[in-house]
């Protein structure tokens, strides 16, 4: 958690102010925020208790929270639930049984939609197949597939059926998918025979039998394999099965499992600076409850939007925000399949005229992208639909943000950047549509949320001082701890800063108690909103035979805000393999790609004779960080006598 904090980057000084309209119109009003943060101070678990009395539940909780065994909270616990159930099953009895949940495009153009019935009832199909295949409460299933209808309805039958749902994004390599099963231990795995990405036909099962490749029988048991592109798969018997022929016989009606508010919904793997990723575990009732109420804020869906996140269901992006959240506000989802823009760079606005989108959730990386290209192809098309437009996953900083509000967003469309993570699973700190907006700013915390900036003992920063960003109270949609690592969840997030929840993120709060993101405090990279473990990076270097030892950092890059430089001390003899530097490079580059996934991608490599490290022997990456972009490297205590 050392890092060179910066104290105020940039001083922006432009505001926007929201449209009358949209502040008439909001979910959450002038006099409603009022009320929820006087509340929320006053009494913050009554406040969280009417969040959760909007929802559904077969029993009512006995106790809203549980702080007895710090940091291992429990919410609403005593409480019977089912997210699914209000995801679906409820719906089934109001106006949205006929209502559109989600409307699927293919990268070639196919369009799939279902109501929320007939959603209902594929899920139901699936449940059936699923309980068929032994499937009980606690299971594993593990969901490597891209954005597909059947990714959906495969989340929300886990759910349904108490199974422990863990997706894996559809770019992870056959090695980082196998780490995965070995964590989880799967009973089932639901893939795509392939998926089309970039006008190119991506072969997926072929990645999971090499996961597979010499595991034991007691896990993933079966393969479901949805048949997506027409790829030529072989089907190992009798552990394979066509999605298709599963559930054709299924009935379109199955029993929603009662779970405990604190039984497990989800697992999701992310990365940390060290090891291996970390599974973190979220569960059915609090998480429930804080994405519903952060989503009806933030988003302030109406009856009649459209909503659009780019996100792929793997991320919790996709969880929270594009799946669970939406469904339980009875929105419809547009959901793409492929590249954002292919074949040209105005796909997602074609996608936006088509449907008539009116929420438009993305990021940076994608803003910054489409800026590149410039407003003629959004010119092309009829944007007049958009009334709110949102971004997540890394820093957006001013011009972006003032590009995508003025270009996209007619500058009327709040444009509200949120601040959250995987563990947090709902939005912390973020504008609603009726606040004052201030370019590269992700606003305030969310009423009955508390999150500060600190210095490294605890202390507030105070403003404009940069600091650690910590969250002090526990929150509903908090994960609960790291799979099978209770030791590991203490460790990475609530000890670095006794007391609190260490975020390891770097922010300023200005005067007005806007927070202003800056980045990570530890060495985790952040390439295009994705969290990128510089040990997972090193170890894959490592493991190529011309290498000894390898440090990778994060260094600024114009449109993925940063990119993986990599340090590599090469192995005597590695000319014998190779021709030229260059040619170790290239075949490096590649090496990462196959070990991880072809989403990862390194953009230099510079050969050293040594690395520098502490007395403990950890490689120091923030002084190779601060050699390189010229920034302070921060306290270097623990260089020691190096
Ligand atoms: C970063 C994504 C600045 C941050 C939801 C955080 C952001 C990490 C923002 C979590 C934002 C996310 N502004 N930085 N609006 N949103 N981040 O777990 O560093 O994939 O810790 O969750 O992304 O990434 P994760």
């Amino acid at each position: 958690m050392e890092t060179g904090l910066v104290d105020s980057l940039l001083r922006e000084e432009r505001v926007f102010r929201p449209q009358p309209q949209v502040v008439r119109e909001a979910n959450m009003g002038q006099a409603e925020l009022k009320a929820a943060q006087t509340l929320a101070r006053q009494d913050y678990r009554l406040f969280w208790e009417e969040r959760a009395a909007e929802m559904d539940w077969f029993a009512k909780w006995d106790q809203v929270l549980d702080d007895s065994n710090p940091p291992f909270y429990k919410w609403f616990s005593g409480g019977k639930c089912n997210l699914v159930h209000n995801a679906l099953d409820r719906h089934i009895l109001t106006v949205n049984k006929n209502k559109l949940a989600v409307i699927w495009e293919g990268e070639s153009g196919e369009c799939r939609k279902y109501t929320y019935y007939e959603l209902y009832r594929e899920v139901c199909r699936l449940a059936n197949a699923l309980r068929g295949l032994g499937v009980q409460k606690g299971d594993r299933i593990l969901i490597y597939l891209p954005p597909l209808p059947e990714t959906v309805i495969t989340m929300l039958a886990a759910a349904k059926i108490g199974a422990v749902q863990t997706l894996v994004f559809a770019g992870y390599s056959a090695r980082s998918l196998r780490e995965r099963i070995e964590s989880c231990r799967p009973k089932i795995i639901v893939t795509a025979d392939g998926f089309y990405r970039n006008g190119r036909v991506i072969n997926l099962k072929s990645v999971v039998d090499e996961a597979l490749f010499g595991e034991d029988a007691d896990c993933a048991e079966s393969v479901i394999v949805v048949h997506r592109a027409g790829v030529e798969t072989d089907m190992v018997e009798p552990r394979d099965l066509r999605y298709e022929d599963l559930i054709r016989q299924e009935s379109p009606q199955a029993p929603t499992e009662v779970m405990d508010a604190e039984d497990p919904l989800f697992l999701l793997y992310t990365s940390g600076a060290t090891g291996k990723p970390k599974g973190l575990l979220h569960t059915h009732g609090g998480y429930m409850v804080g994405v519903h109420a952060t989503y009806r804020w933030v988003m302030d869906v109406k009856p009649t939007d459209l909503y659009l996140c780019t996100a792929d269901p793997g991320w919790i992006t996709g969880h929270s925000y594009v799946v669970f959240g939406p469904l339980m506000a009875g929105t419809t989802v547009v959901l793409y399949e492929g590249h954002p823009l292919y074949p040209q760079a105005d796909r997602l606005w074609a996608i936006v005229a088509r449907y008539g989108v009116t929420i438009l959730y993305t990021t940076p990386t994608l803003i910054r992208m489409l800026m590149r290209y410039g407003s003629q192809y959004p010119r092309k098309h009829d944007l007049s639909t958009l009334r709110l437009l949102g971004s997540v996953g890394e820093p957006i900083g001013p011009e972006p943000w003032v590009w995508f509000h003025k270009y996209i967003g007619r500058s009327e469309c709040p444009l509200l950047d949120t601040w959250w993570q995987t563990e947090t699973g709902m939005f912390m700190v973020s504008p609603l549509p009726i606040s004052l907006l201030k370019p590269g700013s992700a606003g305030r915390p969310l009423p009955g949320v508390e999150v500060d900036v600190v210095d490294r003992h605890g202390n507030p920063a105070g403003h404009d001082k940069g600091g650690f960003v910590v969250i002090r109270k526990p929150w509903p949609a908090m994960a609960r701890t790291l799979w099978n690592d209770d030791q590991g969840y203490r460790q990475a997030y609530w000890e670095k800063i006794p007391g609190v929840y260490f975020a390891g993120d770097v922010a300023r709060k200005d005067e007005d108690g806007y927070f202003w993101f800056q980045g990570r405090a530890d060495d985790v990279l952040n390439i295009g909103g994705h969290r990128i473990g510089p040990a997972e990076v090193e170890a894959a270097l490592t493991a190529h035979k011309s290498v000894v030892e390898a440090a990778v950092i994060g260094v600024p890059d114009s449109i993925k805000g940063e990119a993986a430089k990599c340090f590599v001390v090469r192995a005597e003899g590695w000319n014998k393999d190779y021709d030229s530097e260059d040619e170790l490079i290239m075949a490096l580059k590649a090496h990462v790609k196959r070990e991880l996934g072809p989403f990862v991608s390194i953009r230099a490599i510079a050969f050293r004779e040594q690395l520098p490290h502490t007395k403990s022997g950890k490689i120091l990456r923030r002084l190779l960080k601060a050699e390189e972009t010229g920034a302070a490297p921060g306290d270097l205590s623990s260089l020691e006598e190096e």
